[in-house]
């Protein structure tokens, strides 16, 4: 017995045709017209769309950063996502400073192993490249990783040199991976931030001043040069404004291997009206790169529909507003800054570091903002339902772009003969306020407070098995699979 989902529209990358669906064990195995009922569970679709499950290839689940470690981890950040019609990510391993590529990948797999609720893939983020590491690179591959990820910013913590950036392009382009860059200039950074501060500029709203666009783009520039002389397939994580987006685009005029991603928040916040804020409110939306202006957005949305960027993620990295309650101090100095759901489970007034350590001095204030939950909801409700993506445009953005350049396609991102069943049932006409008070993500603020969007999941299917039911969650731990990923993957 299956799971037949009749009368619905599947929408795909290419297509919306009006067809039934019928799932047999994990898998998609027939689509037609009038398919039979025989003796498989109905699901009545009649008015919905079926989407492909979303893919978010930008999530960092449980990362230690800025002095603490993000909210959300392969547990509760899993619910969150799919709710949000999320039902595979790609999260961030990294390497630790000293150590190995595989030293990561244990720490990253306990972190996820017997909780996961989604299924899941790493990306390799290298910091600390020597001639070990350089061997070390191919065996990712033994390990479903195709994607290695460098930071080009947070000097003296994960920033890497030139050098590093390209050796490594130089090997991965031997073994059909891909590199990603976060693209900031960090020794630009490191010198604006200290001169804003010793001038008493220490709100939220400078750290925007001490990453301006032109370090983004010069760093987009630096990446995607070494991207046309190494022959290396380069994806620009979280990219945010004009200087950028040029840069991408003269390296794909080219024809080099370059493509790029923005996330959710850069299309909708911005400094003037969220950063600058009053109080130290405007911490909640202090990520890095900064989010930009109204001017941007336009640029953003130009870019999705054009082409210029293949992807929408989320950069999901999320910190209390109001953290650093109970003895968090004392917590901290027993485990080792170790196991902050643990603390917050002893007490439920209990909360681990998060914005507030930078009060005072923006630079201390944890980088990163919520998405995770939020993405499908909002870039259906501002690109669909405003026209500006047509619904197959947005399944490509957030489901069948991320498969396809990640080694993940067909088996995710499309709705298929023998693709997983990643399936949601999508109601165009529903309506529902965005807001801190009901999302499922562990964070106390929504970027998107109050917002009304119409089109959302009612039903979320991973792999056959129905993780959401309207408001009912059915999701188990250790049901989240890891996705090995195949090398070679196209460059879009
Ligand atoms: O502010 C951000 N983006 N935090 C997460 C880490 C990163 O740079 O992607
Ligand atoms: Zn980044
Ligand atoms: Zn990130």
């Amino acid at each position: 017995m299956g799971i037949l989902f009749k009368n619905g529209k599947i929408i795909t990358a290419s297509d919306a045709i009006d067809a039934d669906v019928l799932v047999e064990g994990e898998v998609v195995t027939l689509i037609g017209q009038d398919l039979r009922a025989d003796n498989h569970e109905l699901v009545d679709c009649a008015g919905k769309f079926l989407l492909p499950g979303g893919i978010d290839v930008h999530t960092h689940l449980d990362l230690p950063f800025g002095g603490t470690i993000s909210n959300d981890d392969f547990d509760v950040g899993h619910m969150a996502a799919a709710f949000g019609g999320t039902t595979t990510h790609i999260d961030f391993v990294v390497q630790p400073i000293g150590g190995s590529l595989r030293d990561g990948l244990e720490t990253w797999w306990a972190k996820s192993r017997d909780i996961a609720q989604i299924d899941y893939g790493f990306h390799m983020a290298v910091t600390d490249l020597n001639d070990a590491v350089m061997a070390e690179i191919p065996t990712m591959l033994d390990e479903g990783i195709t994607s290695l990820k460098l930071f080009m910013a947070y000097k003296n913590v994960f920033q890497i040199d030139d050098a590093t950036l390209f050796n490594t392009m130089r090997v991965a382009a031997d073994h059909g991976m891909i590199v990603m860059v976060h693209a900031e200039n960090g020794d630009v950074e490191a010198a604006l931030t200290p001169a804003l501060l010793a001038a008493g500029k220490t709100d939220p709203v400078y750290h925007a001043a001490s990453r301006p666009p032109e370090i983004e783009g010069e760093a987009t520039n630096r990446a995607v040069v070494m991207s046309g002389l190494t022959g290396c397939p380069l994806y620009v994580v979280h990219m945010t404004c004009e200087p950028a987006i040029e840069a991408l685009r003269r390296g794909r005029a080219l024809g080099y291997p370059v493509m790029g991603e923005t996330c959710v928040q850069y299309f909708f916040l911005t400094v003037d009206d969220h950063m600058a804020l009053p109080g130290f409110e405007g911490a909640k939306y202090v990520c890095s790169p900064p989010i930009r202006s109204k001017q941007d957005h336009g640029l953003l949305w130009q870019a999705v529909r054009d082409g210029t960027l293949q992807v929408v993620s989320t950069d999901h990295c999320d910190f209390w507003y109001d953290g650093g309650h109970g003895p968090w101090q004392e917590w901290n100095e027993r485990t080792g800054g170790r196991d902050w759901v643990g603390y917050e489970k002893q007490d439920p007034s209990y909360r681990r570091p998060g914005k507030e350590l930078g009060m005072g001095n923006f630079a201390k204030i944890p980088n990163g903002m919520p998405g995770l939950e939020d993405r499908m909801l909002v870039m259906w409700d501002a690109g669909v339902n405003s026209g500006k993506l047509s619904p197959s445009r947005f399944v490509e953005l957030c489901c069948s772009n991320p498969a396809k350049i990640f080694g993940m396609y067909p088996r995710k991102g499309t709705i298929a003969v023998g693709s997983d069943a990643d399936i949601l049932v999508w109601d165009p006409n529903k309506q529902h306020t965005i807001s801190a008070e009901t999302h499922h993500m562990r964070v106390d603020y929504n970027c998107y407070e109050g917002r009304v969007v119409t089109g959302l999941p009612v039903q979320v299917y991973q792999r056959g098995r129905k993780l959401v039911d309207g408001a009912q969650w059915h999701g188990s731990n250790g049901s989240g699979q890891f996705v090995p990923r195949a090398a070679g993957a196209p460059v879009l």
